[in-house]
């Protein structure tokens, strides 16, 4: 009877593949409100707009917001926020008001995707949980008499921290004080063909490890095999705290016998600032977490337990929240301010127009690997000097003083200098010793011209006497030196060999 065994096995793996990879993954992004100046929805939606972002979610049904959505081809995740959730829960006739309301008077002007019934309900608000799965019962049948239900999705997006022992993922389960309402629930959203929806934090995954969780699992950045977390019942390595987590969900969702549930990731994302106990909510980590997760998103690489199957994801969040209350971090998810200006700018390849301030363009100017020591350092005189690049942020103390080496030092003078000078590729050349990348070499608080949309500045200098020379005399008119006398020498020397050659 194998055979028939390995016929179902691959019935059931056609369908599982039906139900996902026919659909590519996209990311979307989450609107919190919480802002001191929360812009008018139409300036949201012009947002948006200008940015290629597809997909949002709200954490509510505002009125506003879902008229600037319409036609506007921009698919929407509603939400019912917790505080409706015990009322919906307990009355199919306020569940039915709820959606005539808020979807069906919309819909399909906007384009209503799916309802997020309550957030995090199990860990925020235990007391509606009960009622969780009335409501979205009721909610559904809303939705069935208006002929919507197979449009719009019904579901509740879980904090990961419900799932216990997430690691290895192979021996993740639900905590099973929730059975008696994660099962039902799982049921509902297998018999609607309903997500599972998670919210992922990585960056508290990490904080709270104690160091068990390296910076760099958590941000998605390329490990040495040997510090990959490996599954010790699957053998399956894991290069990332969102696989493993996603992996743990399916594990425990199939240890409670469901197998063909698709996980979308509600919530994703990780501050750009902190307070003093916070050292890692910084620019560059979130800029990293972002742009790593979004090409590992749109890449269709699924996860190792089930690859090729598309785990969309929304980002957390379009603003930062100033409003927020609690540490610093918690003002700080968003991708863009109130105004609408990039908190940063994502380092996107081959990600499509998606978030249209990508630097899918963006140059750098950088000091050559294995370059000699001594170019470099007359290079850095000399951009510092008659360059007249403003070299203050490589001073002790400053930004970009570490890591105090000549060639970090150098690639910020250069990067500047070449941004001054209109990123001209003469104006990237110092001789041979530098190079126009795409990598922004940002790190930490030292954020290098080119990265954030920024120009470098160049300081008002007097240039030592240098007579017939410019001083815009671009990088290649430069050649290595002592000291910054002997620089100014061999750049009148170099001027006349151009002259004679
Ligand atoms: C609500 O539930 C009652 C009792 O089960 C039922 O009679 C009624 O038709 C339901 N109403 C809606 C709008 O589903
Ligand atoms: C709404 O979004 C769904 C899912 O992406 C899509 O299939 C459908 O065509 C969209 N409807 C409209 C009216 O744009
Ligand atoms: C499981 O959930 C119960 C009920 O919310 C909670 O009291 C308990 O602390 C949770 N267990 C773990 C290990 O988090
Ligand atoms: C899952 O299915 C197996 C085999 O049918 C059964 O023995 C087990 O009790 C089920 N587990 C749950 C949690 O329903
Ligand atoms: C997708 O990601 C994998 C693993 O990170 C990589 O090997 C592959 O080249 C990527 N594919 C594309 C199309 O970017
Ligand atoms: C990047 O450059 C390519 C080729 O030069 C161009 O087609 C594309 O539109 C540019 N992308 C952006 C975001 O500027
Ligand atoms: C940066 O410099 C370039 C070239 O000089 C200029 O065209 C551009 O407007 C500047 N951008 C900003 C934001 O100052
Ligand atoms: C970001 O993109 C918007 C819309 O495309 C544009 O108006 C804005 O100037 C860009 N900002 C930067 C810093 O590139
Ligand atoms: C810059 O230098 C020029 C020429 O020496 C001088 O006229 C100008 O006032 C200076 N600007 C500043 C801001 O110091």
């Amino acid at each position: 009877m194998a055979w028939l065994h390995v016929f179902v096995v691959v019935l059931l793996l056609l369908a599982v593949s039906q139900a996902t990879a026919d659909e590519d993954p996209y990311i979307g992004v989450n609107i919190g409100t919480d802002l001191a100046i929360m812009p008018h929805p139409t300036q949201v939606v012009a947002l948006l707009k200008a940015q290629n972002i597809q997909h949002v979610r709200l954490y509510d049904a505002d009125r506003g917001m879902l008229v600037a959505l319409a036609n506007t081809g921009i698919r929407v995740m509603a939400s019912i926020p917790n505080e409706q959730l015990l009322g919906i829960g307990q009355s199919n006739s306020t569940a039915a008001n709820w959606v005539s309301r808020n979807i069906v008077a919309h819909y399909p002007a906007t384009n209503i995707t799916a309802i997020c019934v309550g957030s995090e309900v199990f860990t925020t608000l235990p007391n509606a949980a009960p009622v969780l799965v009335n409501a979205m019962k009721f909610v559904h049948s809303a939705l069935v008499a208006s002929n919507l239900d197979n449009q719009i999705k019904l579901s509740s997006p879980l904090a990961s921290s419900i799932i216990l022992d997430s690691f290895p993922p192979s021996q993740a389960f639900f905590n099973r004080s929730w059975n008696p309402v994660m099962v039902p629930m799982l049921n509902f959203l297998q018999s609607t063909g309903s997500p599972l929806m998670l919210n992922i934090y990585p960056y508290y995954d990490y904080m709270q490890s104690n160091g068990v969780i390296p910076l760099d699992y958590a941000l998605f950045k390329p490990l040495p095999p040997t510090k990959e977390a490996v599954d010790s019942n699957t053998l399956v390595h894991y290069s990332n705290v969102f696989d493993a987590m996603v992996d743990a969900t399916y594990f425990a969702m199939a240890f409670l016998n469901f197998t063909n549930i698709p996980v979308i990731v509600t919530e994703t994302g990780w501050p750009s600032k902190g307070d003093f106990k916070e050292p890692d909510a910084t620019i560059e980590n979130a800029n990293t977490y972002n742009s790593n997760l979004i090409r590992h998103v749109i890449n269709k690489t699924g996860t190792p337990k089930r690859p090729g199957i598309a785990v969309s994801t929304y980002i957390y969040e379009l603003y930062n929240e100033d409003q927020k209350p609690g540490p610093i971090s918690e003002k700080n998810w968003g991708l863009f301010d109130s105004n609408g200006d990039p908190i940063y700018i994502l380092r996107l390849t081959d990600s499509g127009s998606l978030l249209a301030n990508d630097t899918t363009n963006q140059t750098y100017c950088m000091a050559k690997e294995g370059a000699d020591p001594k170019m470099l350092q007359a290079a850095l005189d000399w951009a510092c000097g008659p360059g007249k690049v403003d070299c203050s942020a490589l001073l002790q103390g400053k930004p970009c003083y570490e890591p105090d080496n000549v060639i970090a030092h150098a690639t910020y003078a250069f990067d500047t200098y070449y941004h001054c000078m209109g990123k001209t590729p003469d104006s990237c050349d110092f001789n041979g010793v530098a190079d126009i990348t795409t990598t922004d070499p940002s790190h930490g608080s030292c954020i290098f011209p080119g990265s954030l949309g920024r120009n470098g500045t160049r300081v008002n200098i007097t240039a030592p006497s240098m007579n017939s020379i410019s001083s815009d005399s671009p990088g290649r008119n430069f050649y290595s030196g002592g000291g910054f006398g002997t620089v100014l020498v061999v750049i009148k020397v170099m001027l006349w060999s151009v002259i004679f050659l």
